[in-house]
């Protein structure tokens, strides 16, 4: 049987108990291999530094096994903060060569940006998962002592974000590069990204001497993203005239959800801690209502990006557009669409969900964010259904199950075969394997 016949096969059977061992003792040992001793690299080939999301959800699966580890992954994360409150995409680590990625710390240069930490950083930041991810680990592995270490620093992620990441003064918070969503080539920004100017590439792209250049970004994308964070980089890494200077300014409803989810989280930790919860659940329930007002399509019940330089919707059906899903406070009626979006349109019933619904135009069924299924979304898309549509979430669960177990924690996967593609050894595909392993 070829591997993407299997997959199919597999689709239907249940994974077997010393199937299930088997996995988990894999997954352990991918995050065992994926330890640096005071962080994971997502992956030891295709990226060998510290990344701001990733952290977040490994630390997720690292929680019920090697909990210290767990605490220390987010620590860690968080002494690269910077002054201002940012948390950096990318911590680089001192003793991985230069030429192993690229762009490394001699194009971030932070150490020239005031605002930097010591350590050597990247000078955009990533979707704020971290406060829902410490709350998670507490849950997991109890220690108030780690939750009033991390809050103070959690708190200030989320102050950097509202005040110097709300250039439209509408609620939303903006990214000011594809890299920002964690979802880099994602159809969603083909629009935006067609304004700004590509320049030729100055070096060579690393990424695509570990995995098959069509299943990554194109030459092109590159070259704009290049020319997008040299911009930022050039002008001091500064927020204050981005709607006027800046090429790339975009409301993502995955980014602005997790920004939202962070605050229903603070209010958790801060009541644990013997903080005010009130604040975290007013500025919670904020976002959520402009989310809804701003961001939501009522004609393809789901939210989309939008672009704030031309005030226009991006109509792309991304999986970025089912994350609200794991606003606390989304209305019902809401949450119900986008269930049936969910299910109608990215098929959550028979496996994940893709990044891209199948049946748009740009959909590539193994290029990256373009259509290939990611368990981090799928990871968050449970999340969201666990309270409101406990069946789906569990069906969800036994789909991330599945499909690790039938291809391996690889970087994403084929959304109809569910054959591997991307990296190996994938630090999150392994993680949270693990926690919804552990959450049934
Ligand atoms: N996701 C980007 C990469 O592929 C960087 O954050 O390297």
């Amino acid at each position: 049987m070829t591997a993407p016949l299997r997959a199919q096969a597999s689709r239907t059977a249940t994974v077997a108990a010393p199937a299930i061992d088997d996995l988990r003792e894999a997954a352990v040992r991918v995050l065992s291999a994926n330890w640096t001793g005071t962080h994971s690299v997502p992956s030891r080939t295709l990226y060998p530094h510290q990344w701001s999301w990733d952290s977040a959800f490994i630390a997720i699966g690292l929680a019920g096994w090697a909990p210290e580890r767990a605490r220390r992954e987010l620590l860690t994360l968080f002494d690269a903060q910077w002054r201002d409150g940012r948390v950096p995409h990318i911590v680089f680590s001192p003793s991985v060569p230069e030429e192993a990625y690229f762009p490394g710390p001699a194009f971030w240069r932070s150490h020239e940006a005031p605002a930097a930490p010591r350590a050597a950083t990247s000078g955009i930041v990533q979707p704020p998962v971290h406060a829902l991810a410490a709350w998670r680990v507490h849950q997991l592995a109890p220690d108030r002592a780690f939750l009033r270490e991390i809050y103070p620093r959690l708190v200030a992620q989320q102050e950097y974000l509202r005040t110097h990441r709300r250039p439209a003064g509408d609620g939303l918070v903006a990214i000011v590069h594809p890299w920002e969503s964690g979802m880099d080539n994602s159809p969603a920004w083909d629009e935006p990204l067609a304004a700004v100017p590509a320049e030729p590439l100055r070096e060579r792209r690393r990424d695509i001497t570990h995995v098959a250049p069509d299943e990554r970004p194109t030459d092109l994308d590159y070259q704009r993203y290049v020319a997008l964070a040299t911009a930022y980089r050039d002008g001091g890494y500064r927020d204050d005239r981005l709607l006027d200077e800046h090429a790339f300014v975009v409301a993502d409803p995955l980014f602005n959800a997790a920004y939202g989810a962070a605050e229903a989280a603070l209010a958790d930790i801060a009541a644990e801690i013997g903080g005010d919860p009130c604040p975290h659940l007013e500025e919670a329930e904020a976002v959520t209502r402009t989310m809804v007002d701003r961001l939501f399509d009522p004609a393809r019940n789901l939210f989309l990006a939008r672009d704030l330089l031309t005030g226009k919707a991006l109509p792309v059906d991304s999986v970025a557009g089912l994350i609200p899903l794991i606003l606390p406070d989304l209305p019902g009626d809401i949450a119900d669409r986008l269930i049936d979006t969910a299910v109608t349109r990215f098929g959550i019933y028979a496996g994940l969900p893709p990044s891209y619904a199948p049946g748009g135009p740009a959909f590539e069924r193994a290029r990256y964010w373009r259509g290939p299924a990611w368990v981090n979304t799928a990871w968050l898309l449970w999340h969201g259904l666990r309270q409101r549509r406990a069946e789906l979430a569990t069906l969800l669960a036994e789909s991330i199950i599945r499909v690790t177990a039938t291809s391996g924690f690889r970087e994403y996967f084929d959304p109809f075969t569910w054959e591997g593609h991307g990296c190996h050894d994938f630090g999150w595909s392994a993680a949270l394997t693990l926690d919804v392993l552990d959450a049934r």
